[in-house]
């Protein structure tokens, strides 16, 4: 696919030609056609993704790992070819350091149950006021379970992690630093190779919840020297119900394993069952093969378009977004750091964001509206929650114009 036919990769693509790549992008709600701004929800899939999952059903559907016959190796060829394409996409050196999970929430379990295991009382956690629910809650029962304890890292005014209390809170006492990349409420960048240096220091190992880092800025895990991370596939342009885990192979070869059942095993006897390698060992059960070979496709895609063309297409929308946002009367943003992904929450007046969001909603312009999974945020902010406009490449000016005079429009409706 080449979207840039006229220019090179790093000159701007034809939005045209590029929106025509997301048959979705052309969906009509109330008579209009969609203007797609809540991406950090979920995003929308290209072609690309959607036509190498339909050639996998349509001709190479077979289960993977388990057959002498050509479909199956045709379709166990791709499957740990996207393995390798997402190591590579995440600068892994080692595929076997990948494990494929239902997405960032299954990948969080998964360290909070095998890692996590190995914690008991006097033992902390540290987490940060901006997780998403799926970064707390896992190891809010991985507490109750080991009785190690969850400490919470503040948040300012601004949507910035107070990195002087982090760093005061950080011990020997510390097991797991569990943090977000990028903040879906706020989209606050933290500064996570900072974070990182001042946890190894103390010998801590770090997990990243990187679900919407991945869909902006190239991630290097090696570089970052992170020990997990993880990522959903529908964030980043590919299928639902599918994402991943990176692991060290170090902490990955002395977990165990979590869910028991097919492709996991090395030999099963009733007198006891040994297990297979990494990262077999934690992949029980058939996947989501066609999931994963779409995951493949949307890592193809985007680093096709290209990551100078991915930043500055969203960081232009960031700054015209929040240019026409903050000259509406009443309107408050909410998550004002420097660093942002393009994410902009805020509430409009004393109007509730439910009713704000009904609004655009008739006006075809789809945004979310609520806690966004980040109930504990909102209760430190004192608010019940944001309408929050999250934007991708495929976005345009034209779209945030008519989401700012359907604000207007709100505005003098709930006023
Ligand atoms: C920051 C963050 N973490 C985790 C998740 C959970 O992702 P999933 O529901 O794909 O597992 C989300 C989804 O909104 C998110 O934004």
């Amino acid at each position: 696919m080449n979207l840039t036919a006229a220019s090179s990769m790093t000159s701007q693509p034809d939005i045209g030609t590029l929106r025509s790549q997301f048959p979705a992008l052309q969906t009509e709600v109330h008579g209009k056609e969609v203007a797609y701004l809540d991406n950090a929800a979920t995003a929308q899939k290209p072609l690309a993704v959607l036509e190498r999952m339909e050639q996998y059903y349509r001709r190479e559907n077979a289960n993977v790992h388990r057959g002498v016959h050509t479909m199956s190796q045709v379709a166990t060829d791709a499957y740990e070819g996207a393995r390798s394409r997402m190591a590579s996409f995440l600068g892994a050196s080692d595929p076997r350091e990948i494990i494929f999970t239902r997405g960032t929430t299954e990948a969080i379990n998964l360290v909070a149950n095998t890692f996590g295991l190995g914690f008991s009382s006097g033992d902390e956690i540290l987490i940060s006021e901006m997780e998403h629910h799926s970064n707390i809650v896992p190891w809010q029962l991985l507490s109750e379970r080991t009785g190690a304890r969850l400490r919470v890292v503040p948040v300012t005014d601004e949507g910035e992690l107070d990195l002087e209390e982090f760093r005061m809170m950080l011990s020997k006492r510390t097991k797991l630093v569990a943090l977000v990349h990028v903040s879906n409420s706020l989209g606050t960048i933290n500064p996570v190779r900072r974070i990182i240096a001042d946890a190894h220091s103390m010998g801590v190992p770090v997990l990243l919840d990187g679900a919407q880092a991945v869909p902006h800025a190239k991630v290097d895990v090696k570089e970052l020297d992170v020990d997990f991370y993880s990522l959903s596939s529908h964030k980043m342009f590919g299928p639902t119900g599918v994402g991943l885990l990176y692991g060290k192979t170090e902490h990955l070869e002395a977990m165990p394993p979590w869910q028991g059942g097919g492709d996991m095993i090395e030999q099963v006897d009733f007198a006891g069952t040994t297990f297979n390698e990494i990262p077999h060992k934690f992949e029980a059960g058939t996947p989501h093969i066609a999931g994963v070979i779409g995951m493949g496709a949307a890592a193809d895609y985007m680093e096709d378009i290209g990551w100078e063309v991915i930043a500055s297409r969203e960081q232009d929308l960031l700054t015209y977004g929040t240019e026409r946002l903050a000259a509406i009367d009443g309107l408050r943003i909410v998550g004002t750091a420097p660093q942002k992904a393009a994410v902009i929450s805020f509430l409009l007046g004393n109007a509730h964001p439910y009713d704000v969001g009904t609004v655009l909603d008739r006006l075809g312009i789809a945004v979310r509206t609520g806690h966004h999974c980040t109930q504990p945020l909102m209760k430190r902010y004192g608010i019940p929650g944001t309408v929050r406009a999250s934007f991708a490449f495929y976005n345009t000016r034209e779209e945030i114009d008519r989401l700012a005079a359907g604000l207007e429009r709100a505005a003098s409706m709930l006023s």
